[in-house]
């Protein structure tokens, strides 16, 4: 019979790499949350009507990376490759951004049938936020600096932020017309996707990555010409915001996203850490998007993180340290086993966050440290019928030095505590 395996481009995250992913997250999460956001909780299945509408029927992830299928009812449905359109929907669905400043994050799985390669996955996790209510430069830089300190508390350096204005839809209207003149008069440089672009949606050939057409692409003419007085005092606004943070930047007006919703802002951040898939979060504006969709003209503006990508970029944080338990109890004997269920519980009740591991399935001393070690337990506690009968509880480190000691039970939960508050700091520092 042939191997079960899991599907190309989609991954098993096993211990004790879960434990960094969950630092990952928590620290995230809590960023996020230092600055009002709130969590939303979407489906994993939507109507592919949403993502056509949204994203754009003419962008690579709805024309050829979309797991769309139809269900029994004959619905056709997808699994969502974002997460702006399913949280624009909901809001619109439950009318709750209607006349309010709404500041919502998820995060999750979403799915890209693309050519899997590093850091590029058909099943990837995003972290994203999305305001809504706010047409200001004011939240668009409050979200880089909620990036900027999610780098931060991650202790991820060297990243690169790029920005850049897409302008209102009139003024990307005027660009498209003089972009597509350019382009059809250098027809013939152009390879057999930017031709078929070049009526269907232009603006993506600016991000084409064949280097023979680079000439042509430099050639074309800017955009921020066509910008606007409104979208370029946005922009500068938004530059004098980041300059006043302190926030480094480089514009690139060639950064136009893969998603056709964003109008003005958009901007990534980028490392070059990681070969081609060098994009860890991006974002930007979509002011149409709600009212495109069905609701009441609503600014808004978000941005999602590549988890698996921000994953490669971590330092050196100790996974191994970080998933193992911190102590493992061995009990020989009846007596000893009955003590320790009850300590177990007790422990658990009493020394907040702790991992403790209750040997289970007998064995002798030796059998049990076998196990104890294999753990990755810091700690074994040992209760043998001599201990028992006395109340009393050996703490015998298993790894580093320290000696043992014998301890009644509340100079055990004392020692717990510090040595549990300790591990739990020393391996991310
Ligand atoms: P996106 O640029 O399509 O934007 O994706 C955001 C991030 O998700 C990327 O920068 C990258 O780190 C990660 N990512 C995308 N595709 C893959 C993949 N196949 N494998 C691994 N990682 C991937 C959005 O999704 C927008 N919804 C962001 C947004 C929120 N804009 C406004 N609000």
């Amino acid at each position: 019979m042939k191997k079960l395996q899991s599907v190309r481009g989609m991954h098993d995250v096993l211990p004790p790499e879960t434990a960094l992913w969950r630092e990952m997250e928590q620290r995230i999460v809590a960023a996020v949350e230092a600055y009002g956001y709130q969590e939303i909780r979407l489906p994993i299945v939507e109507h592919t009507e949403l993502f056509a509408r949204s994203i754009g029927e003419v962008t690579d992830i709805v024309e050829k990376e979309m797991y769309t299928f139809r269900d029994r009812n004959g619905d056709s449905l997808s699994l969502r490759p974002e997460g702006t359109a399913g949280c624009v929907r909901a809001g619109i669905q439950h009318g709750f951004l209607h006349n309010r400043q709404q500041r919502l994050w998820y995060a999750g799985p979403m799915f890209r049938h693309e050519r899997p390669q590093k850091g590029r996955y058909r099943q990837f996790h995003q972290i994203g936020v999305e305001a809504f209510g706010m047409a200001g430069p004011d939240v668009d830089a409050e979200q880089i600096l909620l990036c900027r300190r999610i780098w931060e508390v991650l202790g991820i350096q060297g990243l690169r932020l790029e920005i850049n204005s897409l302008g209102d839809l009139p003024d990307r209207r005027a660009y498209r017309e003089r972009l597509v003149a350019h382009l059809r008069e250098h027809r013939d440089a152009l390879d057999a996707e930017a031709l078929r672009r070049l009526e269907t949606n232009p603006l993506r050939i600016l991000d084409s990555k064949n280097p023979a057409l680079r000439p042509v692409i430099e050639a074309a003419p800017a955009f921020h010409e066509f910008l606007s007085k409104a979208a370029r005092d946005h922009y500068e606004g938004l530059k004098r915001l980041l300059d006043e943070a302190g926030v480094a930047y480089v514009q690139n007006p060639r950064l136009v996203r893969g998603l056709d919703y964003y109008n003005r802002t958009v901007f990534e951040w980028v490392t070059d850490r990681l070969g081609a898939q060098g994009t860890v979060c991006a974002g930007g504006r979509y002011d149409g998007l709600v009212e495109q969709l069905g609701g009441r003209s609503t600014p808004a503006a978000g941005f999602a993180i590549g988890l698996e990508r921000v994953a490669e970029l971590l330092p050196d944080w100790d996974a191994e340290t970080l998933a193992s338990p911190d102590a493992y109890l061995v009990a020989v004997g009846a007596e000893a086993e009955r003590f320790s269920r009850g300590l177990a519980e007790r422990l658990r009740d009493q020394v907040p966050g702790l991992r403790l591991v209750a040997n289970c399935g007998d064995g002798s001393f030796k059998a049990q440290f076998k196990r104890a070690d294999r753990s990755g337990a810091a700690l074994a506690l040992v209760v043998g019928e001599e201990e028992a009968a006395r109340g009393m509880v050996t703490l015998k480190p298993l790894r580093g030095s320290g000696e043992q000691v014998q301890l009644d039970e509340s100079a055990l939960v004392a020692e717990l505590r510090t040595r549990v508050h300790a591990r739990r700091r020393e391996n991310t520092e």
